[in-house]
């Protein structure tokens, strides 16, 4: 039986994918931020199959991503999928606890560092692969103002870690050869577009209801993207919808690449060796 770890699985894209591979005969564990939502939706996910646990875990705080990979680890012995997915727009700019702006942590660190933690696992088990679901906006990171004081907007800060995870999945690809590969869904009707500022959520809304699929429709697109992946053992690419798509060209300065992955290498180091 496959397993797969899904992110941000209470609600969207990541409930609706757990449910799809649920029904498709896999083992699932989702992770999501809050308890009685992980609750609700592990008795309705256990409608359809007992093959599926709950992890807790607020993204945000990367020494709970770590306490949550582990509770993972201690009770998994392969991972054929790691479906980082997990998002929410913070529209104000927010410090977490360790120092970190909120968007770039939910977003993108606790994705590198799940990656990090979980290397050893999928490198172990047959076919496995990594999809990151990012949207289809990208801004360079500015590496001197890394927590935004000096020009912070929610959009930003969601196109900053999306520049950040395509930068790194290039890197990751030239280091190592697990799949790693971007998802871009397209537009989905689910709620993490409603607390845009206006007139974006009135656009947004309207887009929406003209081009927006069902979260249940998008779920099958996955599906059949993992599937290809599989099949066609490829890494370094991105899709949309159902289809591979050219990799998205970002703004990069020279040495951008390998700087972010030091960077990266420097704020999560500590909770790695901590553990
Ligand atoms: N919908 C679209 O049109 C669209 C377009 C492009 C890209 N995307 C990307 O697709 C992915 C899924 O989005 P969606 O539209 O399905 O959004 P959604 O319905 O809001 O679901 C997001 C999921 O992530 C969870 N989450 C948010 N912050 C978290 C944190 N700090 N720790 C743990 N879990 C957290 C949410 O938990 P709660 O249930 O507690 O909120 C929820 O389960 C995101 O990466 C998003 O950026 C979506």
């Amino acid at each position: 039986m496959k397993t797969a770890l899904v992110t941000g699985a209470t609600d969207g894209i990541g409930k609706a994918t757990a449910k799809k591979l649920l029904l498709e005969g896999w083992k699932v564990v989702i992770l999501g931020r809050n308890p009685n939502k992980c609750e609700a939706t592990l008795s309705e996910l256990k409608r359809i199959s007992n093959e599926v646990s709950a992890i807790v875990c607020d993204l945000s705080i990367l020494k709970d991503v770590i306490k949550a990979v582990d509770t993972f680890l201690s009770e998994n012995t392969n991972l054929h999928l790691l479906l980082l997915n997990a998002n929410a727009i913070a529209n104000k700019r927010i410090i977490t606890k360790e120092g970190n702006e909120q968007n770039f942590a939910v977003g993108y660190l606790s994705r590198a560092l799940m990656i990090k933690r979980l290397q050893d696992i999928l490198g172990k088990t047959e076919n496995a692969q990594i999809l990151s679901v990012v949207g289809m906006d990208f801004s360079r990171i500015n590496f001197e103002d890394l927590t935004m004081v000096e020009e912070f907007t929610g959009r930003k800060g969601l196109t900053r870690w999306q520049w950040a995870m395509n930068v790194y999945t290039r890197e990751f690809n030239e280091r190592n050869p697990i799949l790693l590969n971007l998802y871009m869904p397209g537009l989905v009707k689910t709620k993490i577009l409603a607390n845009e500022p206006q007139p974006m959520r009135i656009f947004v809304k309207l887009l929406n209801m003209i081009v927006g699929i069902s979260v249940e429709k998008s779920a099958e697109n996955i599906y059949s993207v993992i599937n290809e992946i599989t099949n066609n053992h490829k890494r370094g690419t991105c899709y949309a919808w159902r289809k591979e798509r050219s990799f998205p060209k970002v703004e990069m300065k020279e040495g951008d690449q390998k700087k972010l992955w030091q960077v990266t290498d420097k704020i999560l180091g500590p909770f790695i060796l901590a553990n």
